[in-house]
């Protein structure tokens, strides 16, 4: 078994002194192999009946070495991820603090939902006429997201906030082709205070991307946007509320001003649980946003997915929407799959094989169905008020940036409260996971200095919200009295310790390698 990195536990004020056990458990702490460790190759879980006989056509394609692959019994398989779930952090064993992830609840309702055979079952390769209830589906989400939006046009295939995005982007670059000023439209202005996918999403398609400061209160300025605006600039991407968890004040000033220039007004949307039910997003003046269905609408989205990105917009923007485009006819709604057809002349393409995450359309429309109208804006009022209360509860431990104004969905934190303990964000970080928690967000924004961002969402209740903040606050008073010791070795509790995070990053050893064998000693 690999146990690199577990150590021997030296907790900070408590002194462990048991022995370290023979298993390498810990009581119910258990530890776990690779399944190229434990498993046997003469083992298998599954009993599979003899296939009948067959001609072989492989020739000299046919395996002639044994596949070597573990196996193990069922019980035992069941027992390897069963632990192996155990050693996982998720939104359902505890707050989980990720600012800019929005990991809320996932209503089991919504799971429900998307397994329903009709939804879970269907093809997308299947006869239109056979998947009429799914179209309706998407159809019916479609109509959601527009009401809330306010906005003309809605994409669904997206699959992801950032694949939503370079959807939107690849529209404002058609729609500037067609409009003849493509060539000459090379520039995307990019506040500071965005998030890393818009730069990113810019430069893919090969803009050139222009930052824009943020100005002293964390938000954009229209006047820094307006001398930043020229003849050059294809459009603006503004995440809103920004990754500050600021409000963009001056967001309608700002549009104005992108739009006198001739250029189109993105807004980054993945952010949209903050204002949902309290803002028309079209009132802003935006011409394309996406949002993070994953993060609005329930379905935490740790580990790649699934997620989905639909974009929605503005009438400008509406005829370069990618296909497939769900269309109403007088026989019902038809998925147009390719470009040319009626309405989809200017499409900008196809985003995705298919027509989009089916299970996630589900799940947002049972989360938006179940919630209505008061309980969505309910929701976003509550997310904001978490935020906020964690903010004011820790603020006379720790430093808050922008403080003066409401924060949105997230809390931000920066270290200017821990000068002079000799100790970092990072440590901070670390500490929290022996206290139970997976980390708040670090180091980003980068607008300020070793940032800690929390998000707690709707979904906490004011006691689990209340045993966070008072870890947290027995963190920073630790930390002030000068008890470097629970920080600098933390987690200690963790069933791996610190790891080097430069080597995880940039070196993951991601190939098992089987082990030379062992010479006997008799031999
Ligand atoms: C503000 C913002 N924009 C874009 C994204 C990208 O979304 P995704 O991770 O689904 O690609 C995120 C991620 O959560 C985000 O917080």
């Amino acid at each position: 078994m690999n146990r690199e990195g577990r150590g021997a536990t030296t907790p900070h004020s408590i002194a462990l002194t048991g022995p370290e056990t023979f298993t390498g458990n810990r009581a119910l702490d258990l530890e776990e192999g690779l399944i190229f460790e434990i498993g046997r190759m003469e083992v298998t879980g599954v009993d599979i009946a003899e296939p009948a006989p067959f001609r072989d056509r492989l020739g000299t394609q046919a395996r002639t070495a044994p596949l070597d692959l573990p196996g193990l019994s069922e019980p035992e398989a069941m027992r390897h991820y069963v632990r192996l779930s155990r050693m996982n952090y998720g939104i359902d064993s505890g707050l989980f603090p990720l600012g800019s992830c929005t990991m809320k609840h996932n209503p089991r309702l919504n799971e429900k939902m998307a397994r329903l055979p009709g939804f879970a079952d269907i093809h997308p390769l299947q006869p239109q006429s056979t998947v009429k209830g799914a179209l309706g589906l998407m159809a019916e989400l479609s109509r959601y997201l527009l009401e809330l939006t306010g906005m003309q046009a809605v994409a669904l295939t997206p699959k992801a906030g950032a694949h939503g995005e370079l959807c939107g982007m690849m529209a404002i670059k058609a729609a500037h082709a067609a409009r003849g000023d493509g060539a000459t439209r090379h520039v995307v202005l990019v506040p500071e205070s965005a998030h890393g996918t818009n730069p990113a999403t810019a430069a893919l398609i090969g803009y050139q991307v222009r930052a824009i400061p943020a100005r002293a209160d964390g938000t954009v300025d229209p006047e820094a946007v307006k001398s930043a605006l020229g003849p050059e600039v294809a459009a603006l991407m503004l995440t809103n509320p920004n990754t500050c968890g600021l409000f963009e004040r001056d967001v309608v000033a700002i549009a104005e001003a992108v739009h006198d220039a001739g250029a189109y007004f993105y807004s980054d949307g993945a952010n949209f649980n903050a204002i949902l039910g309290k803002v028309r997003i079209a009132d802003l003046g935006v011409d394309a946003m996406h949002i993070n269905l994953h993060k609005t609408f329930s379905t935490p989205h740790g580990g790649g997915g699934p997620g989905a990105g639909p974009v929605v917009l503005s009438d400008a923007l509406a005829p370069f929407a990618p296909v497939p485009a769900l269309v109403a006819t007088a026989d019902g709604l038809v998925l147009v799959e390719d470009e040319g057809a009626d309405g989809t002349e200017l499409a900008l393409g196809r985003m995705s094989a298919f027509h989009g995450q089916m299970g996630m359309f589900v799940r947002a429309l049972a989360w938006m169905l179940s919630h209505g109208a008061d309980g969505m804006r309910q929701a976003s009022e509550d997310a904001v008020l978490s935020a906020n209360y964690i903010r004011a509860c820790l603020m006379d431990l720790m430093s808050a940036p922008f403080a003066e104004r409401p924060a949105m969905h997230e809390a931000l934190f920066d270290d200017t409260w821990l000068a002079g303990t000799g100790l970092t964000t990072l440590d901070v970080a670390k500490a929290l996971i022996d206290e139970g928690y997976h980390p708040m967000t670090v180091y980003f924004p980068l607008v300020v200095h070793g940032a800690m961002l929390i998000e707690p969402t709707e979904s906490e209740s004011k006691a689990s919200l209340d045993l966070f903040i008072a870890a947290l606050r027995d963190l920073a008073m630790a930390a002030k009295a000068g008890d470097k010791e629970r920080f600098l070795g933390a987690p200690y509790y963790a069933p791996r310790r610190r790891l080097d995070e430069t080597r995880a990053a940039r070196a993951p050893v991601l190939r098992w390698t089987k082990p030379a064998p062992v010479a006997d000693a008799a031999e």
